[in-house]
């Protein structure tokens, strides 16, 4: 049996949906707090839905009872509740599943980073590599996955990259190559480690099937929409001073993160590629599909 925690997330869910078609049995951690909706929705993949939290340690232990696999893709960044930060959820809430997990012996925990390339200093980059080091060091059989930035995510109004009315924010000079990657390319990723000789005790970083900067991207959108496009580029002066100027754990974060992609964040596939031949979906085809052009 599978664990899943951040099953009511983008990935996690993804990744249950994946693991379900395949015909293993899934467990996925939700909380009381998390969207019914979503709930249900894992439910109706047959994914067996248990109660708990990251920063509740005996219901970490139930959860990883009779668990082989451990999958983690819990963030507090975008789904927190009050009581949730990244220092203690992202972080300590990620370390003591990690302890947990051990106890249970679980014989592979797959943990969900995010790529080396992304070095910025914040409270995520200090819990990330806090855990990568946990898990390094505790015995489990490990796999940390290290993914750039998501297209589904960063690619969208949500986060300034507003396609239905043809405007985008722009980090940087928006010059440097970022390896997008769709989302559905990570989980197939995650999914396909389960048991994998390639898999054990490995650190995988995971980019799309090509490096583009985001003016290439915006280029793209173009192509594929017959629209011009407005772009509004953020000085990296700017981001700057705002990662410095940051307080707040998510703020500063956040910060750390469009500095780190005005930097760029180019993975090179090839080896990977090899060992787990996943067709990836590309910029342009990710395109079509969220614009509607056939
Ligand atoms: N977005 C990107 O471009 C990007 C790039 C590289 C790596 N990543 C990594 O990819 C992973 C998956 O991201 P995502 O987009 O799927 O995130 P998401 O949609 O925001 O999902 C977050 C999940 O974490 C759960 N969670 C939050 N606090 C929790 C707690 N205290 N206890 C248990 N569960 C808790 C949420 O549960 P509720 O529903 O109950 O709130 C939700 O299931 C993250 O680790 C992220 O850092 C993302």
């Amino acid at each position: 049996m599978i664990l899943v925690v951040g099953a009511t997330g983008l990935l996690g869910g993804e990744i249950c949906s994946r693991l379900s078609e395949r015909g293993e049995s899934v467990r996925a951690l939700a909380r009381k707090t998390s969207d019914g909706a979503k709930v249900q929705r894992l439910k109706s993949l047959r994914v067996k839905v248990v109660e708990g939290d990251l920063k509740d340690r005996a219901s970490l232990e139930a959860a990883c009872r009779g668990a082989s696999t451990v999958i983690s893709t819990a963030t507090t960044t975008l789904s927190r509740q009050p009581d949730d930060s990244i220092g203690g959820v992202d972080q300590d809430g990620q370390l003591q599943l990690v302890d947990a997990a051990r106890q249970a012996g679980v014989a592979q925990f797959i943990y969900v980073s995010y790529s080396g390339n992304l070095e910025v200093d914040c409270p995520l980059h200090t819990a990330k590599r806090t855990v990568e080091r946990h898990l390094r060091e505790s015995g489990l059989t490990y796999t940390i996955l290290r993914p750039s930035v998501f297209m589904e995510v960063w690619l969208s109004p949500a986060l300034g990259f507003d396609f239905s009315n043809g405007t985008a924010r722009l980090f940087g000079t928006g010059q440097r190559p970022i390896s997008w990657i769709s989302l559905g390319d990570v989980a197939e990723f995650a999914v396909r480690c389960v048991g994998h000789p390639a898999a054990r005790n490995a650190v995988i970083e995971l980019g799309g099937p090509e490096a583009l900067s985001h003016v290439e991207v915006v280029r793209t959108f173009e192509e594929v929409t017959g629209r011009h496009f407005d772009t509004q580029h953020v000085p990296e002066t700017v981001l700057e001073e705002q990662w410095r100027g940051a307080a707040d754990p998510v703020q500063k974060s956040f910060a750390a993160l469009m500095l780190g992609f005005a930097h760029g964040d180019s993975i090179d596939m090839r080896q990977t590629l090899k060992v787990f031949p996943v067709r990836e979906v590309t910029v342009r085809e990710y395109a079509t599909r969220v614009t509607g052009v056939a």
